[in-house]
């Protein structure tokens, strides 16, 4: 975690007002949902969503009080994904804790991410961010695309590459790129960043959000007490993420058979889901997937060093190297 507050540095104050304004966008006189609210605040992740945001906008300009409208969106955005997320692959665990379906079960989740997402929607109006929530919406619905599109090949376990690519762009790279789209659009310095600027940090983000999720892909492989979510979840979902579909690709046809009959009628079973773990540890998978994440990496760092050097952008690019270097 120190590692985050070092990268935070250029951003510190913005951080600290963040969460007051989040604190804030959940208020509520319900009490459910205000118990469910507190809960979400006590148990928050790393917040490197608003640190894209803050930090974007400060590498094109100066940070603004839109950065912080911005920031709390798109937190609020991404909080109520991952509950409707943990619905979805019958997850009971996040942030080392309960999710919130297995606490308050499933109803209450899906009203929960309901109703994060409209606090999301309802702030960006009140605060004049129109064109945030356009860029935002964006991204939520690519998210929804790409969480359908994962679940019907998990139903066919027919997942290539390429279409793994295409699922994590959308359910994942979708809300960083918006980050840094709607960082830049919120900055101020010589009057509003341009549209180009917009679409180069949009680019940035996406590459990052990839990178992103392949280390996410890569985590559900390590124990539970490090991540915080439960091991093996992907496979037990029928999840195909890259080291397994590497693996396979490269396993001559009657053993790929095998595996894939395995992962579809024994997904349940805690010691099938382990021997097709050991089996993606054993192969080229685990490596595959690291270079390719480190691929994206590049491409993101390359494309900040186009912005003046500041210490923003030293803070940025520290944040991608985090994203893919970190344990959670
Ligand atoms: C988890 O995102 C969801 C994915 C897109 C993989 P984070 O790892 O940023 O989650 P928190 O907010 O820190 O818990
Ligand atoms: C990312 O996929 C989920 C979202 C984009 C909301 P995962 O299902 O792998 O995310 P985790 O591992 O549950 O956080
Ligand atoms: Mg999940
Ligand atoms: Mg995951």
């Amino acid at each position: 975690m120190s590692e985050l507050k070092a990268i935070r540095q250029p951003v510190e104050r913005e951080m600290r007002e963040f969460q007051l304004h989040f604190k804030d966008a959940m208020r509520t006189t319900v009490p459910l949902v205000d118990r469910i609210m507190r809960y979400i605040v006590r148990r928050k992740g790393k917040q490197i969503r608003p640190l894209f945001v803050y930090l974007s906008a400060a590498v094109v300009g100066k940070t603004s009080e839109r950065s912080h409208t911005a920031a709390t969106l798109i937190e609020l955005l991404h909080t109520a994904t991952l509950v409707h997320d943990d619905v979805v692959d019958e997850s009971e665990k996040r942030r080392g804790f309960f999710s919130i379906n297995a606490l308050w079960k499933t109803k209450v989740a899906v009203l929960i991410g309901d109703y994060l997402l409209s606090r999301g929607l309802l702030i960006s109006i009140e605060k004049d961010g129109v064109d945030l929530l356009h860029i935002t919406s964006r991204a939520v619905q690519e998210m929804s695309e790409g969480e359908l599109l994962q679940i019907e090949k998990a139903r066919r376990l027919d997942i290539t590459e390429d279409i793994y690519f295409d699922i994590i762009r959308r359910k994942t790279a979708s809300l960083i790129a918006a980050c840094c789209a709607a960082g830049a659009a919120s900055s101020t310095a010589s009057g509003e960043a341009d549209e180009q600027t917009v679409e180069a940090m949009r680019q940035i983000g996406e590459h990052v959000g990839i990178a992103f999720q392949i280390k996410d892909d890569l985590l559900d492989y390590e124990p539970s007490t490090i991540t915080g979510k439960p091991r093996g979840g992907d496979i037990r979902e029928r999840k195909m993420t890259l080291p397994l579909i590497h693996t396979l690709a490269q396993m001559p046809s009657s053993k790929r058979r095998k595996l894939i009959r395995t992962i579809k009628y024994r997904h349940q079973s805690t010691r099938h889901v382990e021997h097709v773990m050991q089996t993606v540890i054993g192969g080229p998978g685990i490596e595959y997937a690291e270079a390719e994440m480190a691929r994206y990496r590049d491409l993101a760092v390359a494309a900040l060093e186009n912005f003046p050097a500041s210490e923003a952008r030293a803070a940025m690019i520290k944040l991608v190297d985090f994203t893919i270097r970190r344990r959670s």
